[in-house]
């Protein structure tokens, strides 16, 4: 089951421009079952927690500011080889270098300010819905 999912953030920016909606459209039409969904206010120490593999990266500190700005939507999605395939649907992290078609492509604004996130991995799906939702949030 784990192997078929993956998770997503619709960013601070993309709620804020009011995307939520234009962007699980995409997602669903994509092929993808919606198992878990919330709207919620990150604190930059949650946040900070989130993205602790980057913290060694130059960017880490204004990433962490940037998410816990405003509002994000995290979800658990749900489709046959859901890592690879919702990363093709969101297209490169760079907006400038993402296809036509993608989520980013449509709704990023920069490389920081990009729209959703999206699992690299199973093992990091799994991880990263289970920071959001509880067991019984997940059907
Ligand atoms: P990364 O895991 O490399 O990209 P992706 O989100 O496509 O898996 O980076 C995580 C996030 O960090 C990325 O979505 C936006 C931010 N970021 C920057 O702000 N500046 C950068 O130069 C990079 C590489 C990432």
């Amino acid at each position: 089951m784990a192997t078929n999912r993956t998770f997503t953030m619709i960013k601070p920016d993309a709620v804020q421009d009011n995307h939520i909606g234009g962007i699980l459209q995409m997602i669903e039409e994509g092929g993808f079952r919606i198992v878990s969904l919330k709207k919620v206010q990150l604190t930059a120490e949650r946040a900070g927690q989130f993205y602790e593999v980057h913290k060694e990266r130059p960017f880490y500190g204004d990433l962490v500011k940037y998410m816990s700005s405003g509002p994000i939507v995290a979800a658990i999605l749900e489709k046959d080889n859901a890592v690879a395939d919702f990363r093709t649907l969101i297209g490169a992290t760079n907006p400038a270098q993402a296809a036509d078609g993608t989520i980013r492509k449509k709704y990023a604004k920069s490389i920081e300010a990009n729209a959703v996130h999206g699992s690299d991995s199973d093992d990091n799906a799994q991880i990263e819905g289970d920071f959001y939702f509880a067991a019984d949030e997940q059907f």
